[in-house]
């Protein structure tokens, strides 16, 4: 029986595992093999059409992630027929050569043995483009006639999701434009209704990462953003947060009664959040070249995890009880002092090594980076919050390319039980601290160490792991980051995104480590072997603190090195 005769109660969109499998890596988005699946959303989720506006249609960004997202969100049946895609761009195309591109991302990430001919075709049936340099008036005039008669002709009521998929130096100009051509609607917005709901069609933008280079850059956008459009018209993308696992963090902590309790500095020694790649830079030279791992990586992604794991309970789960909460922890983070930096945070660059089983190359010589570039690849910052949950607790961050196995977790370690009644029992290896880990990925799920007694006569203990892994029951996540985050933006959902002021505040933590690397543009940048751990600098960062981190190995609960 092919897939599409399955009955359509099994078809629900992932597949479900029956037994533990060999691989725990879970796919994602692989229901486009099964052709038209039933949303795992149960029909709760239900956008209206939009037309969905890409600026950057022929990048890295729309090719492997944006259309492979909008092809899965059309084979669960969650976007809605009507949506069309309205290409933006200054190269020549015609709209069959749009057409013809976009079904290329598809194919290229799905195989054109796999692909579902009539649901690509719903997807693609009539995109629209319009070539236009990003600062042309007439272009967005164009644009502008282009999205007039796709309301007047179909189900779009208006609906406009405009997508900033260029590098990050176009975004201001496109705002600008957007505004200018009066396309960014602002002040759509009926005040009297108590949630402020745009009127007569709504007008949204999504903005891409990296939200500025540094605090001042980061303002400006802001304000360049503040002048053209309404604060609820703005989504800044943090993938990370639409990841299954990092959503789970916030249900973990707030629909358990036992985390809480002890989710605090009498009981928590430290936490560390740790986002490891073994992937180098890629193709990404230019752009990693000006961003470094600090950028990239910590300002966005791993501050966000951290305001997840520090912030206080909101009042409810919207968008601004959870980001209000979000802004206030970070808020309480402690300046770093500028004479500290070199003991609160580290970087490194790593030399050629082995990586996943290859000999792989040094950073410096990969594919148009500079021979005696100093960026680094590797990052690690401790952050303190002075808050009454959090005094004294330190977090630790840390993320690198090219280091030993790919792995995002969030691991909160607790303090020793205040009488050590069993100290002999643990002779030879120590009595172990609990530890909780949340495997963000791979081998989704999470696991909490704690210490057991060996079976046997004598009173002897051992370290076990209690863990959920979602390998367990599925073999694949039903939507990836990109597709929470697209669906999120048509339904007007905020609460993955980050707000204004949050971007500022993550800026201003990192501000004194990016002045002090800048001001010393480091002929003595650390080295660290592709393949490893990253350098001996970071293990000195958190032991001077009296720990060391975690070797996460494949396996939820073991910290081993192999
Ligand atoms: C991106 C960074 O935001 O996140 C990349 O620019 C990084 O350098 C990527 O590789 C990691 O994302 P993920 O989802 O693969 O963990």
């Amino acid at each position: 029986m092919s897939p599409k005769d399955d009955p359509p109660e099994e078809r629900v969109g992932y597949e479900v595992a029956d037994r533990f499998g060999d691989d725990q890596e879970l796919r994602i988005g692989g229901v486009a093999r099964l052709g038209a699946a039933l949303s795992p959303f149960g029909g709760e989720r239900d956008p209206h059409p939009c037309s969905l506006v890409i600026f950057g249609v022929t990048g890295d960004l729309t090719h492997r992630k944006l259309m492979p997202a909008l092809y899965d969100l059309a084979c669960h049946g969650v976007l809605p027929s009507g949506t069309t895609i309205v290409g933006y761009g200054r190269q020549e195309l015609t709209d069959d050569e749009f057409r013809t591109l976009l079904q290329q991302s598809i194919e290229d990430h799905y195989g054109a043995d796999t692909m579902d001919g009539a649901l690509c075709e719903r997807i693609l049936l009539t995109p629209r483009y319009v070539q236009g340099q990003f600062d042309d008036p007439d272009g967005y005039a164009r644009l502008a006639a282009v999205l007039d008669e796709l309301d007047a002709g179909g189900g779009t009521r208006g609906d406009r999701l405009f997508y900033l998929a260029t590098p990050p130096s176009q975004f201001e100009v496109i705002v600008e434009q957007l505004g200018a051509s009066g396309l960014a609607r602002k002040g759509a917005f009926d005040e009297s209704s108590a949630r402020g709901e745009p009127v007569a069609g709504w007008t949204r933008v999504v903005v891409e990462k990296p939200f500025g280079r540094d605090l001042e850059t980061a303002r400006e956008l802001n304000r360049v953003i503040a002048e053209v459009f309404d604060e609820r018209q703005v989504y800044r993308i943090d993938h990370y947060l639409a990841k299954e696992t990092v959503q789970n963090l916030l249900v973990l902590r707030f629909a358990n009664g036992i985390f809480e309790p002890v989710w605090n500095r009498r009981y928590v020694d430290f936490v560390e959040i740790t986002a490891a790649e073994t992937l180098g830079v890629e193709h990404r030279g230019p752009y990693y070249e000006e961003a470094g791992a600090l950028r990239d990586m910590i300002t966005p992604h791993l501050i966000q995890l951290f305001t997840l794991v520090a912030m206080e309970p909101p009042v409810a789960f919207d968008a601004d009880a959870v980001r209000d909460e979000k802004l206030k922890v970070l808020r309480a983070v402690r300046p770093i002092p500028h004479h500290l930096v070199s003991r609160w945070a580290v970087r490194a660059q790593y030399v050629q090594g082995v990586a996943d089983g290859e000999a792989v190359l040094a950073y410096r010589s990969e594919e148009r980076v500079a021979p005696d570039s100093h960026t680094e690849t590797y990052a690690a910052v401790k952050l303190l919050v002075d808050n009454w949950r959090w005094q004294g607790v330190p977090f630790y961050l840390r993320t690198g390319k090219r280091l030993a196995r790919r792995v995002t977790e969030i691991a909160i370690h607790f303090k020793l039980p205040p009488v050590l009644l069993f100290r002999d029992a643990a002779a030879g290896r120590g009595l172990q601290p609990n530890v909780l880990v949340l495997r963000v990925q791979p081998d989704e799920g999470f696991s909490l160490n704690i210490e057991s007694k060996l079976p046997g006569h004598d009173v002897a203990l051992q370290s076990v792991a209690m863990d959920y892994s979602y390998g367990m029951t599925l073999h694949e996540l039903p939507f990836s980051a990109y597709e929470t985050v697209l669906v999120d933006v048509m339904e007007g959902d905020m609460t993955l995104f980050t707000r204004g002021d949050q971007a500022e505040e993550a800026w201003r933590i990192v501000g004194p480590i990016l002045d002090e690397w800048a001001g010393k543009p480091g002929r003595e940048i650390p080295i660290y072997e592709a393949g490893g751990w990253g350098p001996e600098t970071a293990d000195a960062l958190i032991a001077g603190d009296g720990h060391a981190w975690r070797r996460p190995w494949k396996d939820l609960g073991n910290d081993g090195d192999d």
